[in-house]
């Protein structure tokens, strides 16, 4: 969910919707707003697309000043207009919008009924209401204080009340939430794009913040309820970096941003030697001599990124390194200790099962290093070492750019770590660093040759109920990354084997026509992954490989091929993912689905 809100002179519906249109990534189930306009409060919310809260205010405009306003991704209750946000309590005098899960929400309702309170919604939102109008004594900001004690789980939350013309009241805990500081106003956003068209000033709330705005004052409240002074912080991103630029989709434009994104997260690490500087990493070579075990964990495209740092990192630390799902990681029981170094991989910064790894992880003592995209997010915060990706903010919902250069980051981080332990000779170093360097070009050579045959397969593939991926070593965790991106955008069933397991059974589901893309760009496995795509071409499968330049016997195994630029093995995975990327974008468009923001997904999962 994203949640914004604005206190100031102009109309706030206005930028309400200005800011919820940027924060529809969060979710985009339902959308609303609060309106507070001399002691009276005017709500309007939809299920649907935030469309259709945009028609209804165009339509009918609500004036006033002072607003909340929510985009939602439901975690409790259906998309339904009742279960929008805002919420309000039982006689309508406060209304909420609230980005989060209250886990002690059955018990809360209990003692709320109880006391003779109706429900009337499915979300946990309403009994927050209920709860600050329960604790309600003529001051909003002390209720609210009151309230949030009783809560467990996570919130971020914005408060106006009828009773109080001329003020909100937010609290951040466990959910992000920043504060934007304008000439004449305030603002209030999940996440950065939605308050930059106003301003650039931002504070990043602290965990347990509790803010109180009014038109001309802002003051802060910690945990602990002392009044603090936090940080004003320039944001470096202009507006247009958050918007498509001329492009038809968010997802093309990030696709042709890679380049670019994965220059800027290499080039400004280079000191004048021309050597890795990693300034938010801490880790001496002391501490990385004693670590004995890395865990990277992760969710989605951030974990396939981290499969493929697997492979670096070992070859880089001469440890064991495991890559972990979030989601599996935290109720392992891992044997974790202060020898133990925890990766931590997300873009946004703000994935519930991968932040809540990483408290676990930390609670037992591990260095957490964390690689993300997002300055300032939960994960970045909580972490001892921090590497961002530079890949600018990525706002479609399959991942690209930050997909691309996570994997830049893992190759960083094994150089400057395989040059700190000495497992990398100078001349090692030098070569892959150039390497590296020169990957950009690359990317770019790759995506343009890409376009062409992606549009083709996707025509061919459109209709198709069931794909295979196939690959060996790094062309299988390509596989795994391609065919998410394929599932999410097109809603086609696609799977990922190690071409070398499928014939332990998958390969019953092999029939004539069932379309096969086979990654075989790894020189180690090359040919027995040939063997293995003549055995489902035997099958009556449509084969379409993707592979390097110098490849071209393949032609003879394929009913299709895609050429990419050839490196060494160890950074074919950037490369290889480009045309299974477009591939899934031109699907998705042929079988006319909304590419940015696919069915039932969202960009940042912040619920576990
Ligand atoms: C969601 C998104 C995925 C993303 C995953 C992890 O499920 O739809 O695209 O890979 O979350 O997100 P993170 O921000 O932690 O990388």
């Amino acid at each position: 969910c994203g949640i914004v809100g604005y206190i100031g002179l102009n109309s706030a519906s206005t930028i309400l919707l200005n800011g919820l249109e940027k924060l529809e990534y969060r979710g985009y189930d339902s959308a609303g707003v609060t309106i507070l306009n001399n002691n009276k409060l005017t709500t309007r919310k939809f299920s649907g697309r935030l469309e259709r809260l945009a028609d209804s205010i165009n339509q009918q405009p609500i004036a006033g000043t002072i607003g909340i306003g929510h985009t939602r991704w439901a975690t409790h209750g259906e998309p339904s207009d009742v279960n929008s946000h805002p919420q309000l309590n039982n006689d309508q005098t406060i209304a909420i919008v609230h980005n989060g899960i209250i886990e002690n929400y059955l018990s809360l309702k209990n003692f709320l009924t109880e006391q003779g309170y109706t429900f009337y919604s499915e979300t946990d939102t309403e009994i927050i209401a209920n709860l600050i109008g329960f604790h309600y004594e003529n001051d909003l900001f002390a209720a609210v204080r009151k309230a949030i004690k009783q809560l467990k789980g996570t919130y971020a939350l914005e408060i106006v009340s009828s009773k109080h013309p001329d003020e909100i009241i937010a609290v951040r805990y466990e959910s992000p939430l920043v504060l934007g500081i304008g000439e004449d106003a305030f603002y209030l956003a999940s996440d950065i794009p939605a308050i930059l068209n106003q301003t650039k000033k931002v504070i990043y709330l602290e965990n347990g913040d509790l803010v109180r705005l009014t038109k001309e004052d802002y003051e802060i409240y910690d945990q602990a309820d002392n009044k603090v002074e936090r940080e004003i912080k320039e944001v470096t991103w202009d507006v247009e970096a958050a918007s498509k630029e001329g492009f038809d989709h968010f997802m093309l434009k990030e696709i042709y941003q890679q380049p670019e994104a994965i220059q800027h997260t290499i080039e400004r690490r280079l000191d004048d030697e021309g050597y890795i500087q990693l300034d938010d990493i801490q880790l001496s070579k002391l501490e990385l001599n004693a670590i004995r075990k890395v865990y990277i964990v992760a969710c989605g495209t951030a974990y396939h990124a981290g499969l493929v740092g697997k492979h670096i990192l070992e070859k880089a630390l001469q440890v064991d390194v495991n890559a972990e799902i979030g989601s599996e990681f935290r109720y392992n029981d891992q044997f974790i200790d202060d020898k133990t170094l925890v990766i931590i991989v997300s873009q946004s910064g703000e994935t519930a099962d991968t932040l809540a790894s990483l408290r676990e992880a930390k609670s037992k003592g591990a260095r957490i290093l964390s690689i993300t995209n997002v300055v300032g997010s939960s994960v970045a915060r909580e972490s001892d070492d921090i590497f961002y990706t530079w890949a600018g903010p990525e706002i479609a919902v399959a991942s690209t750019k930050a997909y691309t250069t996570q994997l830049v980051a893992f190759y960083m981080l094994g150089l400057y770590f395989g040059r700190l332990k000495g497992t990398l000779s100078d001349q090692l170093y030098k070569q892959h660093l150039n390497e590296l360097q020169s990957i950009t070009k690359q990317v770019e050579r790759t995506i343009n040759n890409c376009i062409e045959p992606a549009k083709v397969i996707a025509e061919k593939i459109k209709d198709s109920h069931s794909l295979f991926y196939l690959g060996r070593g790094l062309d299988y965790t390509s596989a795994l990354e391609a065919s998410l991106k394929l599932k999410e955008l097109s809603y086609i069933h696609a799977e990922a084997f190690a071409a070398g397991e499928l014939k332990h059974g998958t390969i019953a589901l092999i029939e004539e026509g069932t379309p096969v893309i086979a990654i075989a760009t790894q020189t180690k496995t090359y040919d027995k992954t040939i063997s293995n795509i003549k055995s489902v071409k035997a099958r009556g499968a449509y084969v379409i490989g993707i592979t390097t330049t110098d490849n071209e016997d393949i032609e003879q195994v394929c009913d299709k091929t895609i050429y990419i630029a050839k490196k060494s093995d160890l950074f074919m995975p950037i490369l290889s993912v480009i045309a299974p990327q477009l591939i899934a974008y031109y699907t998705s468009l042929a079988k006319g689905n909304d590419v940015d923001k696919p069915r039932n997904l969202a960009k940042s999962v912040t619920v576990e």
